[in-house]
């Protein structure tokens, strides 16, 4: 037993190796919802390896307390992933990002009191990063699920005040984090770990609710990077490897939502309109402005004699949890003959790849998903489309007026099909705040309710008429 105990410890690397493909193979696979299901396979195989293999390099493993903690971890885990609504997802994330960053800072803390840990340059400057950037997460997660839960205000930190506490904050952070690398003082540390987890409340408290999707993958970005940091604290490859991964992929993410969103990363964390979000007014040009308003029967007339139809799903198809209703009307649709698609645009919802969890979950065909690149140029000569609780992702303004705060941002070009439907409750706008011109076109008609119910009566019509 020992001599196997001891090969393996020895092959540990090649485990670890191992375990590094999979965690690669398993992003490949997550980037699309056909391998995504593998892809998470490999993850799962991948994280049961570099767990077993840990067992065997660790030094004397207080293995009760281990495996009593892992066991109690996946009854929390297990009944979280059971019972957490989709649209709950964003704050589930942030909390177990938090969970990474208190994980950093108390090995940090561990290794700082322990004797037998060699304290060299390199050692200690790995703990002071690793150890900062954790109390940071940790803090700002709590923060930002709370914010997304609604357990907090969403309401941004205001006041001159705020940017110079931060600065003072991030000043002595740094600061007592350099007194402990030259040092060695434990209290710098301690009081370096503090600061930052004060910080982190600083930090993230400014930001308004509806910007939180992108710091909670920024806050993803950063708990790789913890971890990455603390891996080189154990000397422990795969933590390294996995935390980089993780790091990488979370910076990528937070560059592409800003990108869709058409707004830099420092406009998000220092201040923007993800700020006004909450108070969704519109903002005309004091004109009166005219729309057509009709019923769902009304428009599932018109939709079943057409030959092609493209639905446009939006966050409050998310908020109406009407993912279902959708699927039936496109099902009875074709049954008469329509081509109906769904276009999907990269932010549309609140959180990455939001409409196409909903639409996954509802069985909608992935073949008539398609990506805001690849329908764009179509919608010219579609008959319908028909916008689902979906505002900005569809606003003209982004590509006709610059002075709107979302020129530049692309968008899906609904307003060029010949009719437009739009589902929505009232004329209030979405998350930028912004009037949106496509409802007031000739060609559109509103039809207002909740999503659910107006596609639900929209399914009665069509099956009741029709070619
Ligand atoms: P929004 O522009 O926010 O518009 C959603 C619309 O849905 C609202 O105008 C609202 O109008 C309507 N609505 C809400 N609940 C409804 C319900 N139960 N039934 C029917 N309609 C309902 O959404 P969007 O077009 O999806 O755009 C997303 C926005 O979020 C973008 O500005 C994007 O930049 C931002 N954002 C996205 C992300 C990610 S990663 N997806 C992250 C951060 C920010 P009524 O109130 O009149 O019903």
């Amino acid at each position: 037993m020992d001599s196997l105990v001891n090969s393996l410890a020895q092959h540990a690397d090649w485990a670890y190796l191992v375990g590094a493909v999979l965690f690669i193979l398993t992003l490949r696979g997550l980037s699309g919802p056909k391998t995504a299901i593998m892809g998470n396979r490999y993850g799962m195989i991948g994280m049961a390896l570099a767990i077993a293999t840990t067992f065997f390099v660790a030094p004397s493993p207080a293995l009760g307390l281990i495996v009593g903690a892992m066991v109690l971890g996946a009854i929390i885990g297990i009944h979280r992933a059971r019972t957490v609504p989709m649209t709950q997802m964003p704050e589930t994330v942030a909390m177990m990002h938090s969970l990474v960053g208190l994980a950093a800072v108390l090995i940090a803390i561990a290794a700082v009191f322990n004797p037998d840990f060699s304290k060299d340059g390199v050692h200690r400057f790995e703990l002071f990063v690793g150890c900062f950037v954790g109390a940071v997460t940790f803090t700002a997660s709590v923060i930002a699920w709370g914010k997304l839960s609604a357990k907090l205000g969403a309401k941004p930190l205001k006041g001159a005040w705020v940017k110079p506490v931060q600065a003072a904050l991030f000043l002595a952070m740094i600061g007592f984090g350099v007194h402990y690398f030259v040092t060695e003082s434990v209290s710098s540390f301690l009081i370096m770990t503090a600061i930052a987890l004060v910080f982190g409340y600083f930090w993230i408290a400014p930001i308004g609710g509806g910007d939180m999707p992108v710091v909670v993958s920024l806050l993803n970005s950063l708990s790789g990077w913890a971890a990455a940091g603390i891996g080189f604290t154990l000397s422990n490859s795969m933590l390294i490897i996995a935390g980089s991964l993780v790091g990488s992929s979370g910076a990528i993410l937070s560059y592409i939502m800003c990108k869709a969103m058409n707004r830099s990363l420092l406009n998000v964390l220092f201040g923007g309109f993800g700020t006004a979000s909450a108070a969704a007014g519109g903002e005309g040009d004091g004109k009166e402005k005219n729309y057509k308003s009709g019923s769902a029967e009304d428009a599932a007339f018109m939709m079943a004699n057409a030959d092609s139809v493209v639905i446009v799903p939006g966050y409050g198809l998310a908020q109406a949890r009407a993912q279902n209703a959708v699927k039936e009307l496109a099902t009875v649709l074709k049954e008469q003959g329509v081509t109906v698609r769904y276009a999907i645009h990269p932010v549309a919802g609140r959180m990455p790849g939001h409409m196409n969890v909903l639409l996954a979950e509802a069985d909608v065909p992935y073949e008539d998903v398609c990506e805001m690149e690849e329908i764009n140029s179509d919608f010219a000569s579609t008959d319908v489309v028909l916008v689902i609780g979906a505002n900005d992702v569809v606003n003209p303004a982004a590509k006709d007026d610059p002075s709107s705060p979302i020129y530049g941002m692309p968008i899906l070009e609904a307003h060029r099909a010949r009719t437009v439907m739009v589902i929505k409750r009232s004329m209030a706008a979405g998350y930028a705040g912004l009037d949106n011109d496509l409802f007031y076109m000739d060609k559109s008609m509103m039809i207002f309710g909740d999503a659910k119910k107006v596609l639900e009566d929209m399914v009665k019509g069509v099956t009741g008429g029709g070619h």
